[in-house]
């Protein structure tokens, strides 16, 4: 089947990595911001602009958001309201490097990339990042929107509001709730609750 890739940078150059190993997706194309002077990436050509939906629903009718995501989810959160609410499909892909266990549950446009471990009855919600190396460990909930970015991992029984950037490196606590739209810095270490909005910076946290 066909899938279109919206958002040509870095973050794309990885998922597609993922999605030729996994095998079972044939890129037709990457679309682009309006604008952008980029003409390929990896070799797949740029097909279109994010201002001609309805015309690259009907070339493709599947899509992932391949945005990276550091400091804000909105760019990914837009580009995903806005291909669903055209028709868009968006799967859910699994690197075969990645190791899923039973019960887990993943949302539409949800990626979990190579080497990342997911546990047993954990859930992540629509158009996250399980980035590389990254573990989600059992009965973890991670909300929609959020990037667990390369080697950071989530304890047991963590739960992650949308929209929250867990940074490389960073190690949760098992149990504790992080809200939505905070920013956890790499390498942090996380023993406490954090609450809606922060940057979490360890002893800096604003
Ligand atoms: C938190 C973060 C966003 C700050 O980046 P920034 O806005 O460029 O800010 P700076 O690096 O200039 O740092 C600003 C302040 O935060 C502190 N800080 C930055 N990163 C920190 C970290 N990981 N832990 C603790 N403090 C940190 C700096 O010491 C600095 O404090 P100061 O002003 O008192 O010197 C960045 O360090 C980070 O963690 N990004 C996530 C990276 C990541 O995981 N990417 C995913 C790739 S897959």
């Amino acid at each position: 089947m066909d899938i279109l890739l919206f958002g040509g940078g870095g973050h794309c150059k990885a998922v597609i990595d993922v999605i030729e190993a996994e095998g079972s997706w044939r890129i037709a194309g990457i679309v682009e911001a309006q604008g952008s002077t980029t003409r390929d990436v990896l070799g797949y050509p740029v097909v279109g602009h994010d201002d001609q939906l309805e015309d690259l629903l009907r070339l493709c009718p599947n899509a992932l958001v391949t945005v990276g995501q550091i400091k804000s989810p909105s760019i990914r959160q837009r580009i995903f309201t806005r291909l669903t609410a055209t028709g868009f499909m968006l799967p859910t892909i699994v690197s075969p490097l990645a190791r899923v266990a039973r019960g887990v549950r993943l949302g539409a446009g949800t990626v979990v990339m190579h080497y990342a471990q997911v546990g047993p009855d954990a859930t992540v919600g629509a158009n996250s990042i399980i980035n590389t190396r990254a573990l989600v460990e059992h009965d973890a909930a991670v909300g929609s929107h959020c990037h667990v970015a390369t080697t950071a991992v989530l304890n047991g029984q963590v739960v992650v509001g949308d929209g929250t950037l867990i940074g490389s490196g960073a190690i949760c606590r098992e149990g504790i709730t992080i809200g939505a739209n905070c920013l956890v810095a790499m390498g942090s270490r996380v023993r406490k609750p954090v609450t809606d909005g922060t940057l979490y910076l360890g002893d800096k946290s604003r």
